[in-house]
């Protein structure tokens, strides 16, 4: 039995010294942290998870947040140097399948809200994803071109789910799967609500739903758990006897941990 201590939308750039101290201090003994993206912004993420992997092994996903102020392009290659300085860093997308424990191993992308669930042409929804990353060209930039984008990185996350799901789950019990924006409508928890759609759109990865629906499909004695955030609302949502999906909720300015995983 192992303790994964997971967190996610703790969004440290809302902290100021004292307050980070203090959360560090608060964290629970684990032998592992799961963090499911957005921890802070572009020129602070990578420092934020150097501290975490002081205490133990971090595997990680980024959020939207985490590329705030800078580029996905830009932050993804700072994220890769720190990981490949500090052992106890893991980035899921360049980790594969990562073994837990002898029974469980973890599996992760970043995701990002595709637009393909709820109703993308009708939305009025213009987050700051598209003014605030360098890849997203702000108001200026055509809805059509804006969704082609949005696609891509959600397809780009499917398909490291296709690649890795298969072997994870061949080998392994349980999968713990961790990505940053829902996969699915029944998970896109918002105010104990379902989200609607109008922020569907952008509160949900449907390549990524797909992928891991075919994956526990075909492994019907083998059992998948997902961890996600992104929504900012906890709720869990059982979309297959196999396939569970727990979304955690958070407060600005209040990280904290979601739970602590007892893992076999
Ligand atoms: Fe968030
Ligand atoms: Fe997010």
């Amino acid at each position: 039995m192992k303790r994964l201590a997971w967190l996610t939308d703790i969004h440290l750039n809302f902290l100021r010294h004292a307050g980070l101290k203090a959360f560090f201090a608060s964290l629970p003994e684990a032998d592992a942290f799961a963090i499911t993206g957005d921890i802070g912004e572009a020129h602070d993420v990578a420092g934020h998870l150097r501290a975490f992997a002081d205490r133990a092994p971090v595997y990680f996903v980024l959020g939207n947040h985490d590329f705030y102020r800078g580029s996905i392009a830009g932050v993804r290659a700072e994220i890769r140097e720190s990981c490949r300085e500090v052992a106890n860093l893991h980035w899921m997308p360049d980790a594969g399948v990562v073994p837990f424990t002898e029974t469980t191993c973890l599996v992760g992308h970043d995701g990002w809200g595709d637009g393909r669930l709820g109703d993308y042409h009708r939305s009025d929804v213009m987050l700051n994803d598209f003014k605030l990353i360098e890849e997203f060209g702000g108001f200026w930039e055509s809805k059509d071109e804006r969704l082609a984008k949005l696609h891509a990185l959600g397809d780009e996350a499917a398909a490291h789910f296709r690649a890795f799901l298969p072997d994870a789950l061949s080998r392994f019990r349980h999968v713990i799967v961790l990505t940053h924006v829902p996969p699915f409508r029944e998970a896109c928890w918002h105010e104990g609500k379902v989200s609607d759609d109008n922020w569907l759109p952008f509160f949900s990865c449907k390549a990524v739903g797909d992928a891991l629906v075919e994956a526990a499909a075909a492994a019907p004695d083998r059992q998948m758990s997902v961890l996600c955030g992104h929504t900012h609302g906890s709720g869990e949502a059982q979309i297959l006897p196999n396939l569970r999906v727990l979304t955690g909720g958070a407060v600005y300015g209040k990280p904290r941990v979601q739970r602590v995983l007892e893992v076999e």
